[in-house]
């Protein structure tokens, strides 16, 4: 396990996830029967973009800082901005959350937060950040035998982020498991599954799969580019697939999306909204 996300914390691919799963949330708080929210990979929850390891990249520079620098921000953003600014009170930006900080700060007070991480100390910085939230239960488990150990969970609605470190050959086969998996237990579990974009071929075999699942009723594929696909940049984009997305989310998203581009990569952006399984009539 080197995977450390404080490299990357506030990133194009963080800003993207972060503001898929904040929509997620608020979608899925329209209804005022809880919900649980699991965070099968979770990080240390709180990252400090003035630490080493984030000077050391500077990727926040490209990402949060050009949506924080933005005069005014749209409703679809507004809630994910408002978290960030309470964590930064003197107004410069300088601590960013992680999905479980935004998760708690977005949830309610009858919702449900179960939150796992393997690595030890990341494990002991998500307890200390979280120990006094009565909500909040933290596991320290591979976070690929959650389906088998934890479900189907006590509350009927669900919302579960996989955001795998991907430095294993096997994370796009252990997401498809996962997805299996928790949709085997749970059908109506909102599923949200992060993969990086280096080259489009990586992920042919990916998109195939994950459609020959039986247990996902829909399917929707949501893909932000800063470049073209096909060069040796590196991460030149990240990508989500949801499953049982919840209604309104695609429209949401066409906004959200449309908006990101003009921000973080104006002239060479782009992104795609696709059913990779539509829903049955
Ligand atoms: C991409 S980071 C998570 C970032 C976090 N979800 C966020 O958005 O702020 C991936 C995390 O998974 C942890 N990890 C790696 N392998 C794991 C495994 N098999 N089970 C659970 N956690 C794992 C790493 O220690 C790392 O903290």
């Amino acid at each position: 396990m080197n995977y450390r996300h404080a490299f990357h914390a506030g990133n194009h691919a963080d800003v993207f996830k972060h503001l898929v799963l904040t929509n997620l949330i608020n979608l899925m708080s329209h209804k005022a029967t809880a919900f649980a929210y699991l965070d099968t990979h979770a990080g240390v929850g709180l990252y400090d973009l003035y630490g080493n390891e984030a000077k050391r990249t500077g990727e926040w520079l490209t990402g949060i800082k050009l949506l924080l620098d933005q005069p005014n921000h749209p409703a679809f953003v507004a809630s994910y901005v408002e978290v960030i600014h309470a964590l930064n009170p003197q107004q410069q930006l300088r601590y960013y959350p992680g999905s479980p900080l935004l998760a708690q700060r977005l949830m309610r007070s009858q919702d449900k937060l179960i939150l796992n991480e393997l690595h030890p100390q990341d494990l002991q910085l998500l307890k200390q950040l979280f120990k006094e939230d009565h909500r909040i239960s933290i596991h320290n488990q591979n976070g690929w035998l959650l389906a088998k150990a934890l479900f189907p969970l006590a509350e009927k609605r669900a919302l579960i982020l996989i955001d795998s470190p991907f430095e294993k050959t096997d994370d796009f086969a252990q997401c498809l498991n996962a997805l299996t998996e928790i949709t085997k237990r749970m059908r109506q579990a909102v599923v949200a599954v992060w993969y990086p974009i280096k080259k489009k071929e990586d992920l042919k075999g990916f998109y195939l799969n994950v459609t020959r699942i039986k247990s996902i009723p829909k399917l929707l594929k949501v893909e932000m580019l800063m470049q073209a696909a096909d060069n040796n940049l590196g991460l030149n984009g990240s990508g989500m697939v949801i499953a049982n997305p919840p209604w309104k989310l695609e429209v949401e998203l066409v906004n959200l999306l449309n908006y990101l581009k003009q921000i973080l990569a104006p002239n060479t952006g782009k992104y795609s909204i696709d059913w990779l399984i539509a829903e049955k009539s």
